[in-house]
């Protein structure tokens, strides 16, 4: 007979999003797990207890939550953070020391260049950044120094492909650690452990949770690795609360039906804004001409929800932000509502303007979080907004 672990990988998808970690509950039979709101757990006696001691090193909603992480990421441990740059932070800090180098792609989270320049360089770990995500132009900036490669792919915000495979291929043979943020593909569109990366971060605020109701964060790889990011985890302290954790599974039940439809919005929307005249560019790795469409064909199976356009002018977008309604001006992506976000201004505003602008996130620049609403609504929206007069 299959045992329990043999048996979790033998479902698909989203059955394992549905079951793994997530049996009834044994005192009760609760279907779903519970909300374990408890900081300490009785003991037998000094140090002789049911596996839980302390709900900073532990805690049962946050073991479903991290069971089924890992099985999503088809990887043999996931940790759950209080938000995605603790997540970050805890990989940076638990495996790198001072004189380390990073290497990693310009295009990037705004939030992990501040914590990379300004939390780390001052601790002597230095970044070098890629403005190309080709495999050589990350190969060219390797220092004997370097310990880690950092890369999103689909980049945020200008939606970049970078060649998963090729950039492990390259790492390894140096012996340099691979870490993708997979945040806005979310491992039911894209599974970079498959592909050779060592670590998988996610900010589980977006798609993993996918109701705009939670921050978290993750980290997924192999156990020896993960299992050095948990002992910093349990010392530093950047744990979520049981109900952040609950809320994050039950998003996560149902993240390949919304991730199947956040991708055919968006691919509808940018074949349409494609030829709309107040746009000059719109960037979506699913349209043909985008030029990783090749490579995230290969490594993802569907595009995602995430569209950035680049209006005409910046008048055009003063416009476009005063009349668009179903998609709200926000912060953050991923859930199941319609969101815009101005990268320059907003997501990307702790970039230094001179970088961010040589980077292409200019004021002219949108990016869109394309929801799982009725695409007809999202499109009469856009349209409004985007009238010239
Ligand atoms: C790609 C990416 N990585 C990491 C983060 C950080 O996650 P959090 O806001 O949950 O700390 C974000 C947040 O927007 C993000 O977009």
């Amino acid at each position: 007979m299959a045992t329990e672990d043999e048996f979790s990988k033998l479902m698909r998808f989203s059955t394992r999003a549905i079951h793994v970690g997530q049996d009834p509950e044994a005192a009760t039979g609760a279907v779903i797990v519970p909300i374990f709101a408890t900081s300490t757990y009785a003991q037998e006696s000094p140090g002789v207890h049911r596996g839980y001691e302390y709900s900073r090193s532990g805690n049962p909603t946050r073991t479903a939550l991290e069971t089924c992480l890992a099985t999503l990421e088809q990887s043999e441990r996931g940790l759950a953070f209080a938000s995605g740059l603790a997540a970050t932070t805890a990989v940076f800090a638990s495996l790198l020391r001072s004189g380390d180098e990073v290497v990693a792609a310009a295009d990037l989270y705004g939030g992990t260049y501040r914590l990379l320049e300004k939390v780390f360089k001052p601790w002597g770990i230095r970044t070098q950044y890629s403005d190309n995500l080709s495999p050589e132009s990350f190969e060219n900036l390797l220092s004997a120094d370097t310990k880690m490669i950092w890369v999103e792919s689909p980049t945020n915000p200008l939606l970049q492909i970078a060649d998963i495979s090729k950039i492990a291929e390259i790492a390894h043979h140096r012996n340099i650690l691979l870490v993708v943020d997979n945040t806005f593909a979310s491992p039911f569109l894209q599974k970079p452990i498959l592909l050779g990366a060592d670590l998988v971060v996610h900010s589980t605020t977006k798609y993993i949770s996918g109701h705009s109701d939670v921050v978290g964060g993750a980290v997924i790889g192999r156990k020896e690795l993960v299992d050095r990011i948990a002992f910093y985890q349990n010392a530093a302290g950047a744990v979520p609360g049981p109900f952040d954790a609950f809320l994050t599974l039950r998003g996560i039940k149902t993240l390949a039906l919304r991730m199947e439809r956040h991708s055919q919005n968006a691919m509808q929307l940018a074949e349409w804004l494609k030829t709309h005249p107040s746009l000059s560019k719109v960037y979506y790795p699913g349209l043909k001409d985008h030029p990783g469409h090749e490579i995230a064909k290969k490594q993802m199976i569907g595009f995602g929800g995430m569209i950035s356009i680049q209006l005409i002018s910046d008048q055009m977008v003063n416009n476009f932000l005063k009349r668009i309604r179903l998609f709200t001006l926000a912060e953050s992506l991923g859930g199941v509502e319609s969101l815009v976000c101005h990268p320059a201004k907003m997501t990307h505003a702790s970039i230094p303007p001179e970088i961010r602008e040589s980077r292409g996130i200019h004021n002219r620049l949108l990016r869109l979080s394309v929801g799982i609403e009725d695409i007809q609504d999202l499109i009469e929206d856009l349209s409004n907004a985007l009238k010239s007069e």
